[in-house]
């Protein structure tokens, strides 16, 4: 089989770094003459979901990132089409750095086991400061366009290895120009961090972001799940009604002062809670006395990037040194990656090994994810026991799902191995 440089326009791939529900996110570079390179993130989406609401949804997500300009949001830089297939990507500054999320991983399975506060009020102001920018984000003439980002999450908050936090994934976001408008009673963004007004399917504006944020920042002082169960109903009942504790209630070395205003991001009542992300920021950073400085932030996050990190930054390294590391087949645009393949899913198989059953999965598995990310309040009823298997549990239980999920995908990645070596061979 020939094969060819994986590239989307004037960028070749470099190497996988996640995938999602509906797109996957590659290292890319860019050359130039002289030498000239630069490294970029392209996040493409599948290429199963070529049908119309993804590729709507898609480019509403590049079209209302482009107009956020903020040290604090992951910058987009263009939207593309590829030659080949047609397939649309994203392009975007390349975060090296780890989420939020795998960072409180890290963390809270360390020998100390407890994320330094000073840290987590300094990591969720950034991102405050980005969701600020965002919501005050204007058209080019100055209209404002009112964004909400509506998926506020510890897996869409990265923090660079540089020092620095950005907010990415304004794939649901809504804002006034956009052309996939939601109907009010539609529930958007992962049940675990709704704010009571989505779970209640009510108007909503900025202040939905900020109780996201201030559910981000209760579980990174606390190490825990605040409303999550791993049941979608249950979660956005508990969203609704549970009583929320304080911060200091469980982890006693949190500050009375910082743990008021995360309780302030978490008031119920939208006209009682903390009118914006601006204010959020600043009430954070007054909370805690001392600031970690960019440097700290580096430093810790290269101290807890743990494995993923690492593998990052020597693939950036090598990219230096080497050509594309990734190949595309010529009869099409899936991945054969050229090292040995990890553990990955059906739809990183080439082409001709991806019988009709694993594409039909694959698609109904991404359905599967977009009604998680879209649920109405009528799916929540009838997809109960569906919709709890996309949540984001408690650290140790989706470690216990990684593993399990890492040995099933292993498992399909030899069979797949097989399959191929079986059409190369006869
Ligand atoms: N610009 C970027 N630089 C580095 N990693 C990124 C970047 N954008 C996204 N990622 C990684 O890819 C993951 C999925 O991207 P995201 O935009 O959140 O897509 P999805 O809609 O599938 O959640 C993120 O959680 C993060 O780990
Ligand atoms: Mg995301």
């Amino acid at each position: 089989m020939r094969e060819s440089t994986l590239t989307f326009g004037r960028y070749e791939a470099l190497f996988h770094i996640a995938s999602g529900g509906m797109a996957e996110v590659f290292a890319a570079r860019l050359r130039g003459p002289h030498g000239f390179e630069k490294l970029v993130a392209v996040k493409r989406l599948l290429p199963d979901l070529n049908d119309e609401q993804f590729i709507t949804m898609f480019m509403d997500e590049a079209r209302l990132a482009a107009h956020i300009s903020s040290p604090h949001v992951v910058q987009t830089m263009e939207l593309g089409r590829a030659a080949d297939d047609g397939a649309l990507y994203i392009v975007m500054e390349l975060v090296v750095g780890i989420t939020l999320y795998d960072l409180s991983v890290n963390i809270f399975n360390s020998k100390t086991g407890r994320s330094p506060i000073p840290l987590v009020a300094e990591v969720c102001a950034q991102a405050a400061r980005g969701l600020d920018d965002a919501h005050n984000a204007t058209t080019r003439t100055g209209q404002p366009l009112q964004v909400v980002h509506r998926d506020v999450s510890p897996q869409n908050i990265l923090v660079g290895a540089d020092g620095r936090v950005r907010v990415t994934d304004f794939g649901i976001a809504r804002a006034v120009s956009r052309s996939t408008q939601t109907q009010v009673g539609q529930l958007k963004g992962k049940v675990a961090y709704l704010s009571p007004e989505q779970a209640y399917g009510k108007n909503l504006d900025r202040r939905t972001d900020v109780f996201a944020l201030g559910i981000v920042t209760w579980e990174a002082l606390t190490g825990r799940s605040l409303f999550n169960t791993g049941d979608a109903i249950e979660t956005v009942e508990r969203v609704r009604t549970m009583r929320i504790p304080a911060p200091h209630e469980l982890r006693m070395d949190v500050p009375k002062e910082l743990s008021k205003i995360v309780m302030w991001a978490l008031e119920r009542d939208p006209n009682a809670r903390c009118p914006s992300a601006a204010r959020y920021a600043r009430a954070l950073r007054e909370a805690v006395p001392v600031r970690p400085s960019a440097r700290k932030i580096s430093e810790f996050v290269r101290d807890h990037g743990g494995e993923a990190l690492k593998k990052m930054e020597t693939r950036i390294r090598a990219a230096g040194e080497s050509s594309s590391v990734l190949k595309r087949t010529t009869t099409g645009s899936r991945i054969v990656p050229d090292a040995a393949p990890e553990p990955t899913d059906s739809r990183m198989l080439p082409l001709s090994v991806q019988s009709k059953e694993q594409a039909k999965h694959a698609k109904a598995e991404a359905r599967r994810k977009l009604k998680q990310r879209d649920l109405s309040t009528k799916l929540v009823g009838e997809e109960q026991a569906e919709a709890s298997l996309g949540q984001a549990p408690a650290p140790s239980q989706r470690e216990a799902q990684v593993s399990a999920g890492i040995l099933a995908l292993g498992v399909l990645a030899w069979i797949g191995a097989a399959v191929l070596a079986y059409y190369v061979l006869f």
